[in-house]
């Protein structure tokens, strides 16, 4: 299937030198939700700035359905939407007037009742008459959304949509975006929380300092790249490994109290080494009170990817 998106060798410097984007390739499809994970300052905003004519690109070429941006730009954008990451609309508006003002700006005909639709799915049509900034701040941002999606975009960014705002409205960001992606409206999200790329993404791209370090499926990832720890608490503490136990991947820590087991790396079989390591202390006679085993999560394989002591929030 073609991309809906695809960026070729795409590289930005801002004035004064900053690379910001460093000759990116990406390819995205439809209906699919991608989330382009990275710390702050990675280039995440400057990618979409890139791709909605926002942030003029160094080099590199961007085609999204099929059209250069370069040439073609028009055709494309009004199948783009983007909810910005920052709050950046007229706060004196009333809701319903600025949602269809966003319609109207891609040159829709004025449609009442897809307004009324768009802003009954996000819990905003009671509050069609409100100014926007009468309105909490998880509100506000779903008046961006509710704005980004008055064209009826086929392609939908969202900047860091869950940024400052608390677990409840995350969860329910994530369950608005949910029903977008239900309804085939392909997404790319940007987020530092590796939780929220976890949750949504089919898959995961990862950029730092304006290099997309890796693309994959988010399952994949975390299997290729995935490991197990557990942590054995032992009743008696020991001094040294018998020959039996030390064949695992495992360490004594705080003082001989706890066997930390390490393995599995990229093989998804740490849990049944876990399990044979649990008998083989059984058959050294060695007694634990406690096992606490853990899959390693998508964090753990962001911060071994970036590597260089930038640890994401
Ligand atoms: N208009 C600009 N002029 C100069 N530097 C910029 C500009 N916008 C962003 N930057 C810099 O580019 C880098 C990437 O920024 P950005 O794309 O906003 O990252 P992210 O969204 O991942 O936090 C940062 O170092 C940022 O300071
Ligand atoms: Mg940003």
């Amino acid at each position: 299937m073609d991309p809906i998106l695809e960026l070729n060798g795409l590289s930005k410097v801002y004035r004064g030198g900053l690379k910001a984007l460093d000759n990116v390739d990406l390819s995205v499809r439809k209906g699919e939700i991608f989330a382009l994970l990275g710390p702050n300052g990675a280039g995440k905003t400057t990618l979409i700035g890139a791709v909605c004519g926002l942030v003029r690109p160094s080099s590199g070429t961007i085609h999204a359905f099929g059209h250069d941006l370069a040439t073609d730009w028009r055709k494309a954008r009004s199948r783009i939407g983007l909810v910005p990451q920052e709050l950046s609309t007229d706060m004196f508006e009333p809701v319903e007037h600025a949602v269809s003002y966003s319609r109207g700006l891609f040159g829709l005909a004025p449609d009442r009742q897809r307004i009324e639709e768009i802003l009954r799915s996000l819990s905003l049509w009671e509050k069609r008459g409100e100014r926007i900034m009468a309105l909490s701040g998880g509100m506000k941002r779903r008046v961006l959304i509710a704005k980004a999606l008055a064209h009826e975009p086929d392609l939908l960014f969202l900047d860091e949509p869950t940024a400052g705002v608390d677990v409840e409205l995350r969860k329910g960001m994530w369950a608005i975006i949910d029903k977008m992606r239900a309804r085939g409206v392909t997404i790319i999200l940007t987020t530092h929380y590796i939780e929220e790329a976890e949750m949504m993404a089919d898959r995961v791209g990862v950029i730092n300092r304006g290099k997309l370090l890796m693309v994959d499926e988010k399952d994949a990832m975390m299997a290729r790249l995935g490991r197990t720890e557990a942590h054995i608490t032992l009743a008696q503490p020991l001094a040294t490994l018998p020959p039996d136990i030390g064949r695992f991947p495992v360490e004594l820590e705080v003082g001989g109290t706890v066997l930390r087991y390490r393995g599995g790396d990229g093989t998804g079989k740490g849990k049944a080494e876990v399990a044979e390591l649990t008998k083989a202390l059984i058959g050294a006679g060695i007694d634990y009170v406690g096992i606490d085993t853990r899959e390693s999560s998508l964090e753990d394989i962001f911060v071994s990817l970036l590597g260089d002591g930038e640890v994401p929030q």
